[in-house]
């Protein structure tokens, strides 16, 4: 007995040695000292043991067990170990390998010249005001001079949603809003899409405007060159030169256009000025009195002047692009070189 004792502990610790995966070591476990595993049947054997030897015979069986669980708890923990080291190695992560590169998305230029447009005025003052792209032809004509039959109604072509109701030309509307709504001083401007019947290379259907407006007691021509002066030369830059021409418009008067020296070539004369080194970039005056006197402001005690440009022109000047609709068709390719 004492050497089949003998046998079945070298067995069990050669194979629990030999065992390299815990799915091993549970079969060992299994085998020695399962339910009718060899160690446990030692255990019924003993009843055939002569009775004064049992109490030996138990001292051994149980220092059997006592050495083969030992020695399969150790292993079980070394392997536990190994297998922890493997999974680890196989899931390491190279910190060292260069990351694939992140693209970041920008500001749309038009986006980013809006914002940098309302940075300038309101350094100046203005404050920002919205209105609506759906505009009665109350605030998009009648109240800004352009009565129905006018012919002026033609430098703009419109979209009619019907007689009364128009999709706004010009963001000028939100001017004659403001001005039937408060009192001066006003010193406001409104950034916004507005919709004209006009497409070419220059023109699209939808484009974005800036109007400027302020109105108090005795604001001049000097007030309006000064100002416009200051925008060219934050939004283009510091040696830009401001002229302004004589022009027409219903809601202003004397009415001017705006030209300033080209940003591309600096009055040099290129392709973007067409050789002339000066580019129009706006329509202003000296807002008419009788459309403060229509939008309840008294002209005999206020004078105002007003303003207005299209943020794509700004854009298209100052980054010599040459096809508005490059500004609306958001082609990844060009949208990205303003990163
Ligand atoms: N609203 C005019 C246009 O769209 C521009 C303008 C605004 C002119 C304000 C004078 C004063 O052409």
């Amino acid at each position: 007995m004492k050497e089949k004792l003998d046998n079945i502990k070298a067995a069990a610790l050669r194979e629990i040695e030999l065992a390299s995966t815990t799915a091993e070591l549970n079969n060992v476990r299994v085998k020695y000292l399962g339910k009718s595993g060899e160690i446990s049947l030692l255990m019924r054997d003993m009843a055939t043991v002569a009775k004064e030897d049992r109490p030996a015979m138990g001292k051994l069986v149980n220092e059997l067990r006592n050495a083969v669980e030992g020695t399969l708890i150790a292993k079980t923990e070394q392997i536990a170990e190994l297998e922890k080291q493997a999974r680890l190695k196989a899931e390491a992560i190279d910190i060292t390998l260069p990351s694939s590169a992140q693209r970041l998305g920008s500001l749309h230029p038009l986006t980013a010249i809006r914002r940098e447009l309302i940075d300038i005025f309101t350094g100046m003052g203005f404050t920002v005001a919205d209105g609506p792209e759906i505009e009665s032809d109350l605030f998009n004509f009648q109240l800004l001079n352009i009565p129905k039959d006018h012919p002026s109604r033609d430098m703009q072509d419109t979209f009619y949603v019907n007689d009364n109701i128009v999709l706004r030309t010009q963001t000028s509307a939100v001017q004659a809003r403001i001005m039937t709504n408060a009192q001066p001083p006003i010193r406001v401007v409104s950034p916004g899409k507005v919709y004209r019947s006009d497409d070419d290379a220059s023109h699209s259907p939808i484009f974005n405007q800036f109007e400027g407006l302020a109105v108090d007691e005795h604001i001049t021509m000097g007030d309006l060159q000064g100002c416009l002066t200051t925008f060219a030369k934050k939004i283009f830059s510091e040696d830009t030169k401001v002229r302004l021409r004589p022009s027409y418009f219903p809601f202003t008067e004397p009415s001017v256009e705006v030209d300033v020296t080209c940003s591309m070539c600096h009055g040099k004369g290129c392709r973007v000025c067409k050789g002339t080194g000066w580019v129009e970039i706006l329509g202003a005056g000296i807002v008419n009195p009788a459309v403060l006197d229509m939008c309840g402001i008294d002209s005999k005690k206020y004078s105002g002047f007003a303003f207005g440009f299209g943020i794509d022109r700004i854009a298209m000047i100052k980054y010599g692009i040459p096809n508005i609709k490059l500004l609306y068709e958001n082609d990844v390719r060009f949208l990205a070189q303003f990163n």
